[in-house]
C-alpha cells in the first residue's frame, strides 16, 4: 500500500465527510457537539481532556498535521451543510495495510437515521480502494451489562467481525476507573453484503 494524501471531502448520498476547518468557529463547534452529547471526550471516559474551544482547536490543528502526514485521517461529517459528527481512520500501518482505530461519533439529534453506517461505508470505501487490507475498531464500556450498542450495532451493520475483549485496557483518570474494549475488524476480502 502506498502513500497516498487523502482527499478533502467525500461526498455520500445524505452526507458529506469534510476534512475539518482549522478555524476557532469550527473549534467551538466541535466542543459545543462533545459537550452537549457527553461524549468520552470529554466526560465519558476521559481520555482525551479538552477543556475548551482553544484545546480543541489545537487537537484539530495537531490532527491536521497526523491528516498531511497520511497517518491518520479525520472527516467532520455533514448533513444538509451541517455539522453532525466525526469519522476517523487512526494510526495507518502502511507495512501491515491495517488501520489500527476507527472510530465515529454523532450529534444526538441525527443518530438512528443510518447516517454513522453510511460515513462508516464511504470510509471504509476509501480507505479498501487505496489498499488498506484490515480495518479494525473498538467499542469501550465500563460494565459487561452495558455494552455501546449503539456503536457495535454500526459495526455489525457494516460486516465487522468481533475478535475478542481486552479487559481493562484504557485508565480513566478523571473517575479512577478502567474500560475494556471489544474489539471488531473487517478486511478488504470480507463480503460487504454480510449482514449480522
Ligand atoms: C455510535 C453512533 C455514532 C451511532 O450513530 P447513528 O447515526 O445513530 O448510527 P446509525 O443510525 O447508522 O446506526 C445505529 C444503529 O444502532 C441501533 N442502536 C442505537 N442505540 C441502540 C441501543 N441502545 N441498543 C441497540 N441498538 C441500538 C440503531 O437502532 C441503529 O440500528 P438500525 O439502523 O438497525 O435501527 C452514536 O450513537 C454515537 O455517537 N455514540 C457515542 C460515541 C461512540 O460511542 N462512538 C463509537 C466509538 S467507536
Amino acid at each position: 500500500m502506498q502513500k497516498k494524501p487523502f482527499k478533502e471531502s467525500l461526498i455520500g448520498e445524505r452526507v458529506e465527510l469534510r476534512r475539518p476547518a482549522a478555524t476557532m468557529e469550527h473549534a467551538k463547534e466541535m466542543f459545543a457537539l462533545l459537550i452537549r452529547n457527553e461524549f468520552f471526550y470529554p466526560w465519558r471516559l476521559s481520555l482525551v481532556e479538552l477543556k475548551s474551544a482553544e484545546e480543541c482547536l489545537a487537537l484539530i490543528l495537531r490532527r491536521l498535521g497526523e491528516f498531511d502526514a497520511m497517518r491518520s485521517v479525520y472527516y467532520d461529517i455533514y448533513a444538509d451543510g451541517v455539522y453532525i459528527g466525526e469519522v476517523y481512520a487512526r494510526d495507518i500501518d502502511y507495512s501491515s495495510n491495517a488501520v489500527k482505530n476507527f472510530g465515529y461519533f454523532m450529534d444526538s439529534p441525527f443518530t438512528r437515521q443510518g447516517l454513522a453506517t453510511e460515513s462508516v461505508r464511504i470510509l471504509e470505501t476509501e480507505l479498501f480502494t487505496n489498499g488498506v487490507h484490515r480495518i479494525c475498531l473498538f467499542c469501550h464500556f465500563f460494565d459487561p451489562a452495558v455494552l455501546n450498542m449503539a456503536s457495535e450495532t454500526v459495526a455489525k451493520k457494516r460486516g465487522y467481525t468481533f475478535e475478542g475483549t481486552s479487559r481493562d485496557a484504557l485508565y480513566d483518570k478523571r473517575n479512577d476507573r478502567y474500560a475494556s474494549e471489544r474489539m471488531f475488524s473487517k478486511l478488504s476480502t470480507d463480503d460487504d453484503s454480510m449482514k449480522f
